[in-house]
C-alpha cells in the first residue's frame, strides 16, 4: 500500500462503502426489490410468552455440546417485543421488504387449535409492514417444529406432512390479502440432511435413512401446503432452497464424480423433485439401498407448480472423492473466507443460477432470498466498519446480474441477514446482520454495509 497512487483502481475507503449493482442491470430499476431477512428463533426470543410452546431447536439447545456456548433462542434479539423499532428500522434503511418466518408453537396450541395472542403478533407485524409500504415474504417454515410434532416421530412422520398444511391452511385464512408472497419451507435440505443425517441441527438425529424419510415429508408437506395457501389467498407461494457451488479437487474421474454426488446432495434432492418431479438418480448411488417412502400421488402433489423459486446462496465447497461412493469436502488453500469458513465465491450463485435454468425447463421467477455473510464486527465509536461484508454484497449482486443478462429472471434480493442473530450450532458468535446487535442491552447499530444500501435505495428511490 505504501506504493499507492491517488486514483489507483483498487479499494479506496471512499469506494468501499458505496453499494452499487453494475451500470445497466435490471436491479437499479425500483421495480427490482431490495429486502433483509430474518426468520422467527433466531430473532423473536419470548420463548414462552403468550402461550408459546417448544419447539425442537428450544429442546436441541439444551442438549450439551449441541450449540456453541450452550447458547439459546430463549431472548435472541428480544425481537417479539422490539418489532415495532425493528420495522422502523427496516424503514430507515431504505428497504422495499422484508422476509420473516412465522414461529408455528406461537400460532397453534398443542392439540392442534388457533393461539389467538400468537397470531395477533404476526397480524400486527404484517398491519405495520403494509403500513410502511414494505413488502412482507412469509416463511412458514424455518426449521423450528413444535416439539410435541417431533415426539410423534417430527418428519419421520407423514402425518407431519399434513399438520403442516393445516397449520398453512390456518395462516393463510388469517392473513389472506395482507402477505405479498408465502414461503412453505425453507432450506428443506438443512431440516433433513442436518437435522437427520448428519445430526449438527435439531433434531440431532443420526441415520441417512432418516435424511432421506424426512426430506420426502417435508417436501410433500410443501405440496400440501401451497395447495392449502392457494385456496385462500392469491399472493404467490413459493419454497426457499439453499443451494451450493461444487469444484472437483482434480480432474481425476473419482474426484468429478464425487463433485457429482455432492451436487445432487446439495442442489438437486430437492430442486428435482420440485421441478421435474423425480428424485436425482445419484441419490441411489450416494446411499445404496434407501428409498424415500414415496407413495401413489406423492410426486405431483411435490412438483405442484411454484410460483417463484427462493434461493439461499453462501459458498462454494471443494469436492474430493472418499474412494468409494462419497465425497469429502477439504479446504481449498489461499481463498477469501468469512467468519463462517466459507469461501467467498460469487461465480458460484451465477453459474448456479444458469445451471438451473438449463436444468429445468419450467423454472418459475427467482428471488435470492439469503445472501450474505458473517464476520467478527463489534461498534467502534458508534460505527461498525465490515468491508468484507460490503465487498461480498457488491460482488454477488453483480453475479446475479450477470445471470440475469444471460436470461435468467430473478425478481428480488434479499440480505442475510437484518440483525446479528442466533446462527443455529454456532450460536450468537457468528454475526450476519446488516445491524450489529449487543445482546446485553439490545442496541442496533447499522454497520457501515447497511448505511451503504440505504445511500443506494435512497437513490435508486430518487
Ligand atoms: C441459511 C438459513 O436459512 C439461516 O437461518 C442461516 O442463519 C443462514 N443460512 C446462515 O447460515
Amino acid at each position: 500500500l505504501a506504493d499507492e497512487q491517488p486514483g489507483d483502481p483498487h479499494v479506496t475507503t471512499s469506494d468501499s462503502l458505496v453499494f452499487s449493482p453494475p451500470a445497466g442491470s435490471a436491479m437499479l430499476r425500483p421495480d427490482f426489490l431490495f429486502g433483509a431477512a430474518t426468520a422467527s428463533y433466531q430473532i423473536e426470543g419470548a420463548a414462552t410468552a403468550d402461550g408459546r410452546h417448544p419447539s425442537i431447536w428450544d429442546t436441541f439447545c439444551r442438549v450439551p455440546g449441541a450449540v456453541h456456548n450452550a447458547d439459546n433462542g430463549d431472548v435472541a434479539c428480544d425481537h417479539f417485543h422490539r418489532w415495532q423499532s425493528d420495522l422502523q428500522l427496516i424503514s430507515d434503511l431504505g428497504f422495499d421488504g422484508y422476509r420473516f418466518s412465522v414461529s408455528w408453537s406461537r400460532v397453534m396450541t398443542v392439540d392442534g387449535q388457533r393461539n389467538e395472542k400468537g397470531l395477533d403478533f404476526y397480524k400486527r407485524l404484517l398491519d405495520e409492514l403494509e403500513r410502511r409500504g414494505l413488502k412482507s415474504f412469509l416463511t412458514l417454515y424455518h426449521w423450528d417444529l413444535p416439539q410435541h410434532l417431533q415426539d410423534r416421530g417430527g418428519w419421520l412422520n407423514r402425518d407431519t406432512a399434513t399438520r403442516f398444511a393445516e397449520y398453512a391452511d390456518l395462516m393463510s385464512r388469517e392473513v389472506a390479502g395482507r402477505v405479498s408472497a408465502w414461503t412453505t419451507l425453507n432450506e428443506p435440505y438443512c431440516s433433513a440432511y442436518l437435522g437427520h443425517t448428519t445430526g449438527r441441527h435439531a433434531p440431532g438425529l443420526k441415520d441417512v435413512r432418516y435424511g432421506v424419510e424426512s426430506m420426502h415429508h417435508l417436501l410433500l408437506g410443501h405440496g400440501l401446503a401451497t395447495e392449502a395457501v392457494r385456496a385462500n389467498d392469491k399472493a404467490p407461494v413459493g419454497l426457499v432452497a439453499n443451494v451450493c457451488a461444487m469444484v472437483p479437487a482434480s480432474d481425476s474421474p473419482k474426484d468429478r464424480r464425487a463433485a457429482e454426488l455432492s451436487y445432487a446432495n446439495a442442489n438437486t434432492w430437492v430442486l428435482d423433485p420440485l421441478l421435474l418431479g423425480t428424485y436425482p438418480e445419484e441419490l441411489a448411488e450416494l446411499w445404496p439401498g434407501v428409498k424415500a417412502p414415496v407413495r401413489a400421488g406423492d410426486m405431483a402433489t411435490i412438483s405442484t407448480r411454484m410460483d417463484y423459486l427462493g434461493i439461499n446462496y453462501y459458498f462454494r465447497s471443494n469436492i474430493r472423492s472418499d474412494g468409494a461412493h462419497g465425497y469429502v469436502e477439504e479446504d481449498l488453500p489461499n481463498v477469501e473466507r468469512t467468519q463462517m469458513g466459507w469461501e467467498v465465491y460469487p461465480d458460484g450463485l451465477r453459474d448456479l443460477l444458469l445451471d438451473f435454468k438449463h436444468r429445468y425447463p419450467g423454472l418459475p421467477p427467482i428471488y435470492i432470498t439469503e445472501n450474505g455473510m458473517a464476520s467478527d464486527d463489534s461498534p467502534v465509536a458508534g460505527r461498525v466498519a465490515d468491508e468484507q461484508r460490503l465487498r461480498y454484497l457488491n460482488r454477488h449482486v453483480a453475479a446475479v446480474d450477470q445471470a440475469m443478462r444471460q436470461g435468467v429472471d430473478v425478481r428480488g434480493y434479499f440480505a442475510w441477514s437484518l440483525l446479528d442473530n442466533f446462527e443455529w450450532s454456532y450460536g450468537y458468535e457468528k454475526r450476519f446482520g446488516l445491524v450489529h446487535v449487543d445482546y446485553d442491552t439490545q442496541v442496533r447499530t447499522p454497520k457501515d454495509s447497511a448505511l451503504a444500501l440505504k445511500r443506494f435505495l435512497e437513490q435508486r428511490r430518487g
